[in-house]
């Protein structure tokens, strides 16, 4: 048995001091002097849940020299993930139970808990109910971006929506249209309103990704009043730059969907804190310096993050722009509970060894040479934060 001792521990809502005993991969004791083989001290520090980020695209396979899953693996564990929601627009895609099960194999190099989207397009629709019982979720591009798995048509919108829905899996969904980013920051609200409806004519659990604008989240909050099974999350790069950001960054700052306004921002930051938004995913899309140096318009979309939502988050706990316990509502006590992960996202004896001892006054500033991830660079370069992730344990094992 493993003992952390010295720590302020999140538990039921607030820091206590505790110490936490692990056997195997459980938390079996919360208390005061536990006794075991061995101690972690872990004076000085927080324990909090591990963070469980829904929204991350590992690449592997034929992108591999964007990202692996090892690579992917050190990033998450340098930011304090111990859980991973990876996306299906791989290369080759993630639309058959062979796929689904090679790459749940190669997930196991990344050493953090891995859970795998299935995806949905215009050929394997049919044939979901197979799929679902072999993914942990479904994911469906309404929008072009990265991977090309857009599904246009309206008529097949209404089959995969009654489909997943039989399947009782979660269905998340890219819900912005492509195009001009002004446009699509334009069309959010109509796009969602889109996939609401679908959702309401047939109760579909739907999670819309990456939502972006103070109306898109007026929406969603307007329709969760109704009986509709709805949650969604928030980026961490929606919470830190603006479309005048972009403006000045170009590619670096190209994603899908892209950058709305400062008062989209500050509304965030106001949700965030206020309880109203459920999860904050970081859409960790990895693309190289080299894939990203190309301008504008030839840039593929997407920017890493899943190694700096913890510490970016945290930031804003040491500067009262959000409480801790928000922090561990949106980046772990919600995710556990809307993707089902019942044993996950709280610590409490019996639940899963999944923990991330943090440092809350370690200040560090966020630099191109100590990114972990494959693709070699952050939007957060130059950023000094305060609050850092020191180790992690996955089921109980303690890493890096
Ligand atoms: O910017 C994005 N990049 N948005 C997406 O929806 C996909 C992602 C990627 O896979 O690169
Ligand atoms: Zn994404």
């Amino acid at each position: 048995m493993t003992v952390l001792t010295g720590a302020e521990v999140f538990v039921d809502g607030e820091l206590k001091k505790l110490d936490i005993a692990l056997e195997e991969d459980k938390i079996c004791a919360l208390g005061r002097n536990l006794e075991g083989e061995e101690h972690v001290d872990c004076s000085g520090k927080l324990i909090l849940p591990g963070v469980i980020d829904v929204h991350v695209h590992v690449r592997d396979l034929k992108q591999s020299h964007k990202e692996d899953w090892e690579s992917l693996g050190r990033a998450a564990i340098a930011g304090g993930v111990t859980t991973v929601f990876a996306m299906p627009n791989t290369d080759p895609p993630l639309d058959t139970v062979e796929r689904v099960h090679d790459y749940r194999r190669r997930a196991q190099a990344a050493k953090i808990n891995a859970k795998i989207y299935g995806a949905i397009t215009s050929e394997n629709y049919k044939d979901l109910e197979n799929l679902a019982s072999h993914v942990d979720a479904f994911k469906l591009y309404l929008g072009e971006t990265t991977g090309h798995l857009i599904v246009s048509e309206k008529r097949l919108h209404r089959e995969i929506f009654k489909i997943v829905t039989e399947t009782e899996k979660i269905l998340t969904v890219h819900a912005q249209r492509g195009g001009d980013p002004k446009d699509v920051t334009r069309h959010e609200v109509d796009d969602i309103c889109y996939v609401l409806d679908l959702a309401a004519a047939y109760e579909t659990k739907l999670h819309i990704a990456h939502v972006t604008t103070q109306r898109a989240v007026e929406t969603i909050l307007e329709a969760k009043k109704s009986k509709l099974d709805v949650s969604f999350e928030t980026c961490p790069h929606y919470l830190y730059f603006t479309a005048k950001d972009r403006e000045r960054h170009g590619a670096w700052l190209k994603m899908n969907p892209p950058l709305a306004t400062e008062d989209d921002r500050e509304f965030l930051w106001w949700a965030l804190a206020e309880g109203l938004i459920d999860i904050v995913a970081t859409d960790h899309a990895p693309h190289t310096v080299e894939e990203k140096s190309v301008g504008y318009e030839k840039a593929p979309a997407g920017v890493p993050g899943v190694e700096f939502l913890l510490p970016l988050l945290f930031d804003a706990v040491n500067a009262d722009r959000l409480s801790l316990a928000r922090l561990v509502e949106v980046c772990c006590t919600n995710p556990a509970r809307r993707f089902g992960l019942s044993h996950k996202g709280e610590i409490a004896v019996g639940q899963d060894a999944d923990l991330v001892v943090v440092d809350p006054d370690r200040k560090q500033a966020i630099t191109r040479e100590a990114v972990q991830s494959k693709c070699g660079w952050s939007p957060y370069e130059g950023l000094t934060l305060r609050g850092w992730p020191v180790m992690v344990f996955v089921l109980g094992r303690p890493l890096p």
